[in-house]
């Protein structure tokens, strides 16, 4: 099955890749430096071609509070997006535990936004 992991060059992506290669998924591990970016949209509709799954893993450049909601917000929009169109029938995101217990803190209120889109 084809996987496509975005943010798949990070710390926790890059991982999730070989786990998921090694049980024999077609992997392709995106992010700006390969070409794809769920912000500006580069290259996003062509890497979910025949895509059954994906694994968002991308990570903000900046944790500054509004910084990183936007980024969240906007990246889970785009992506959201282009799953539909390219037919694509699961989206994994991966969260941190208790984002709605510490609503002080900006980078766990853009985890939040994006568990809720
Ligand atoms: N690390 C943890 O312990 C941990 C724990 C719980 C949850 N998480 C969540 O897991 C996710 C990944 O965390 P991480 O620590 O692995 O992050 P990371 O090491 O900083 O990696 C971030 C990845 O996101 C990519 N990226 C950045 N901007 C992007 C864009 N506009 N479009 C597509 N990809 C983009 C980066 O690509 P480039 O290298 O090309 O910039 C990189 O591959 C985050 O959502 C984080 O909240 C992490």
């Amino acid at each position: 099955m084809k996987i496509v992991i975005i943010g798949g060059t990070g710390l926790i992506g890059s991982k999730t890749a070989i786990r998921l290669r090694n049980k024999g998924h077609e992997v392709l591990a995106v992010s700006p430096n390969t070409g794809v970016n769920t912000i500006t949209g580069e290259g996003l509709a062509e890497a979910l071609v025949g895509a059954e799954v994906v694994v968002d893993l991308a990570n903000a450049p900046s944790w500054e509070d509004k910084a990183v909601l936007e980024f969240f917000e906007t990246s889970g929009r785009n992506l959201l997006a282009a799953e539909a169109n390219a037919g694509v029938k699961h989206h994994i995101a991966l969260s941190i535990v208790g984002t709605e217990r510490l609503p002080e803190n900006g980078y766990f209120r853009a985890k939040l936004a994006q568990e809720r889109l």
